[in-house]
């Protein structure tokens, strides 16, 4: 420690008077007069000096030396020459040696020099006085350094605050002057100084300066912190007024709304009756959101996930009705026919009555529009008692509709599943699916594979919704899908779903529809009675066959609402009687009839045969036309065909290719000439397979100029040995053949299972042709065979036999071609000769070739 240089200060001798006394030579600390401070002493020297001291009964010199790590001193020169004079007023001796003692400062003094070193040091020394002036110097500096502690405190000095106030007492210059020693603030050096500076008003000069410097340094530090602490303090702030507030709020006695809140949320899980787990859960979400303070969105988050845990019906179910005639009943009641389907359902509810536990199987009603696949499923709701939700799928390409959006979206909510099952209120409704078919797929996900999950009966237990987190049990729903076509519905689903098929009604059927149910319905919706309006059966039939043309009955429907409206109005205008609906009112209210039915050629054509397909409003028949002309190409294909159909036409061209010679086709044909085929309507696009016959029957048709009949339709796909595969939707291609006016179909012979579905009244009318090849379907559609082509039999139903009942003996007719090897029988000029006596199908003289 590097010693300051004594100041020369006048020093004032007490009397001049010297006197020896035991020295304590002390370490980094500096007494001052009056101060009273405990010393611990450890060096034998300073022991035996203190007790010297007490031996002796007076006072003691207590002097800082310059060095503070020096142990022995043995030399004035090795101390500051100022020290103080000191009272002992205790003193203890300690076990190990040490002594403490406690000191009381009185005055300054002098060291002159060392009378013995040993055992301890005695020193010459000389008292000196405060030369205290008096003076307005010496008030005004007062002053000044009274004010400066007192700002010094105030600033955060490391004092006690008392310090302010006795320094305010003190009158004696010099006294102010040493208190400020005890500022931890100083240094041992700047003690000494004010120590060794026995002028008062130097000494407080010095004090001034020192307070100066430290005022200006804890200004500084306070800058600083304050600086740092603004940032703190705005959140800490916002905290302390929000619990400030809560406490007024108790104080006031007002409920914290956000804890009336939890309280509340707390109840409603508490009495929600859901199972454990999903109580434990709600319950855990509801203390997360208590330590959130209420300002925060999250808590608006939490309560809104709370709700609709508490809101789904986790353990609520109605009791299904098990009266199954009831439900039969009930299901007559709303719809008319579709008894398979409302077979099934009472099969499934009767099994419901055995046993408890089974799955739900999941329907899928598939069909044109009108034909009652929603009012039926509304229908089965009603009959079993359960509640009942619709969702439609059409256009949904995003999987979070779903099953949601995760928490973490902003505004997030379950998907459309869960939201249905929170509408229904219970776990077990019938739930329906519309429009399958339409459901899409893009970036967003694949919808389907969300609804692979829905209906899967092994995954459906524990539905993932990706909001809700918990597992929901969907197994107890039944599922109703409905669809308007089989085929855009993805396999995997498709292959989970039981399909159920409504093709559509024939005409007999939707007159009954429409007496039945449409007319009574909407005579109720218009306020209309029997009394007062009456269709008869004729404008019946005729609304039916010439102002609709469709599968199911929607526009029936409409058309009947129609004429209601027209009726009603005459009632209000004041009409008392009856009105009475025949074809004259019917055509003066809808005006003329708007189809015409028979939609078949007139009269034979060469080049164009009638095909039958399915498209989403029903069977429908297309005429498929072919040309040929010159040119190199194969085949021109138009009417927006898709690829299975240009294939099916490519398959049916090399059939004919390959055939040619038994078909009478001769070669250059091919070689020199195009053909150009055709499928109106053009603006429609089609495709699939079950073209292909009546393709190759109007491309034979085309080669060899013999005419198509006009009232045959066909469908079956082709292959290129002319086999013929079965096709899908016969039911819907039969009831539009017999709708546009055909008296035969000709359609594969591996499709005859399904004859069953098609309405005895319809079987009456239509001659149908069980065909197994290309030869077969010819000989049916074609005015005459070609030439040199010979055909199997093919199986043909007769119009008035019942299906399911054995075949009695020559009811079934074949058609009787010889076999090859016999001579063939001509029956015109050109073509072989034939015994057509028991072909079934009447070959008519042909017409003249046309064009
Ligand atoms: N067999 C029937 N008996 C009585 N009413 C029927 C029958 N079939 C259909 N309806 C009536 O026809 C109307 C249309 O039926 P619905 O809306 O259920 O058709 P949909 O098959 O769902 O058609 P879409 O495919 O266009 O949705 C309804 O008013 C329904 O009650
Ligand atoms: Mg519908």
């Amino acid at each position: 420690m590097a010693s300051k240089p004594e100041k020369k200060t006048p020093a004032v001798p007490k009397g001049g008077t010297t006197r020896e006394l035991p020295l304590v030579a002390l370490r980094e600390t500096v007494i001052f007069p009056e101060m009273i401070v405990p010393l611990q002493v450890g060096r034998e020297k300073s022991v035996a000096a203190l007790n010297a001291a007490v031996a002796s009964g007076g006072p003691i010199a207590l002097v800082t030396q310059r060095q503070a790590d020096q142990e022995d001193i043995t030399s004035p020169s090795e101390l500051y020459t100022v020290g103080t004079l000191a009272k002992i007023a205790q003193i203890v001796q300690l076990q190990d040696g040490t002594v403490r003692a406690i000191v009381q400062g009185q005055g300054r003094l002098r060291v002159h020099g060392f009378t013995q070193t040993s055992p301890y040091i005695q020193a010459t020394i000389e008292e000196l006085v405060d030369a205290t002036p008096s003076g307005v110097e010496v008030q005004a500096l007062m002053r000044s350094v009274q004010g400066q502690i007192e700002q010094y405190v105030a600033n955060g000095a490391p004092v006690p605050p008392e310090a302010a106030v006795a320094a305010r007492n003190i009158t004696e210059p010099g006294l102010l002057a040493d208190m400020v020693a005890y500022s931890p603030d100083m240094s041992t050096e700047q003690r000494q100084e004010m120590l060794e500076t026995v002028d008062v008003i130097e000494r407080l000069k010095l004090v001034s300066n020192f307070l100066a410097r430290q005022i200006e340094i804890l200004e500084l530090k306070g800058r600083i912190q304050s600086e740092v602490k603004s940032e703190m303090d705005k959140t800490q702030r916002e905290y302390i007024l929000r619990e400030q507030l809560k406490a007024i709020q108790r104080e006031l006695g007002e409920d914290d709304p956000q804890q009336a809140e939890i309280n509340e949320l707390r109840e409603k899980v508490e009495q929600a009756g859901m199972p454990e787990d999903i109580r434990v859960r709600a319950i855990k979400e509801i203390d997360r959101m208590s330590r959130i303070p209420s300002a925060s969105p999250e808590v608006g988050v939490i309560r809104t996930y709370v709700d609709w845990l508490v809101g789904l019906p986790w353990n609520v179910a109605t009791s299904d009705n098990l009266d199954i005639k009831e439900a039969a009943r009930i299901l007559n009641e709303d719809h008319y026919g579709l008894e398979k389907i409302k077979e099934r359902i009472l099969e499934y509810l009767a099994v419901r009555v055995l046993a408890d536990k089974i799955r739900s199987p999941i329907l899928a009603f598939v069909g044109p529009p009108g034909v009652g696949k929603t009012s039926l499923g509304k229908s089965v709701a009603r009959a079993m008692g359960r509640k009942f939700v619709r969702m439609s799928l059409g256009g949904i390409h995003d999987e979070a509709e779903i099953r949601g959006h995760r928490r973490t979206y902003i505004g997030a909510l379950p998907g459309r599943v869960i939201q249905n099952i929170k509408t229904a209120g219970s776990n077990n409704p019938v739930f329906m699916l519309d429009e399958v078919d339409k459901i899409g797929m893009d970036f967003r996900g694949d919808p389907s594979s969300a609804l692979l999950e829905v209906l899967d009966p092994e995954q459906n237990n524990t539905f993932q919704d990706n909001y809700l987190e918990v597992p929901f049990d969907l197994s107890k729903v039944l599922f109703i899908a409905t669809a308007n076509l089989l085929d855009p519905i993805p396999p995997a689903l498709r292959d989970r779903m039981e399909i159920v098929q409504l093709p559509g009604y024939t005409q007999q059927e939707k007159i009954e529809i429409g007496k039945r149910f449409l007319i009574p319905k909407q005579m109720e919706n218009h306020g209309l009675t029997p009394r007062t309006i009456e269709i008869t059966d004729e404008a019946m039939v005729e609304l039916v066959q010439a102002y609709t043309k469709e599968a199911g009955v929607r526009n029936l429907e409409r058309e009947i609402a129609n004429i209601m409206r027209k009726v009603a109005r005459t009632v209000v205008e004041g009409r008392k009687r009856k009105t009475v609906v025949d074809l004259k009112k019917l055509e003066l209210f809808l005006g003329p009839p708007r189809w015409e039915y028979g939609e078949l050629e007139a009269t034979d054509q060469t080049g164009s045969a009638t095909g039958l397909v399915v498209t989403e409003v029903g069977g429908d028949v297309v005429a498929v036309e072919v040309t040929k002309m010159e040119g190199k190409e194969d085949f021109i294909l138009t009417g927006q065909l898709g690829d299975v159909m240009r294939e099916s036409a490519r398959a049916a061209l090399s059939w004919i290719r390959s055939n040619a010679s038994s078909l009478g086709i001769a070669r250059e044909q091919f070689e020199k000439n195009t053909l150009h085929i055709h499928v109106p309507a053009g603006g429609i696009p089609k495709d699939g397979p079950s073209a292909g016959v009546t393709m190759a029957t109007a491309m034979v048709s085309a080669f060899t100029g013999i005419p198509v009949r006009k009232d045959v339709a066909m469908t079956g796909e082709i292959t290129l040995r002319g086999r013929v595969l079965p096709i899908g939707g016969l039911k819907s291609k039969i009831l539009a053949a017999h709708l546009a006016g055909a008296k035969i179909v000709i359609l594969p012979r591996k499709n005859e299972k399904d004859l069953r579905d098609i309405p005895d009244e319809i079987r009456k009318q239509i001659k149908l042709v069980l065909a197994d090849s290309m030869e077969q379907v010819l000989e049916a559609a074609l005015r005459r065979m070609p030439a040199p082509l010979r055909a199997e039999p093919a199986k043909i139903v007769e119009g008035d036999r019942p299906l399911g009942e054995p075949e009695p003996e020559g009811r079934v007719r074949r058609s009787s071609f010889p076999p090859t090897d016999q001579p063939p029988v001509a029956v015109q000029g050109e073509t072989p000769k034939r015994n057509r006596s028991s072909l079934r199908i009447r070959i008519e003289k042909p017409e003249p070739q046309r064009g």
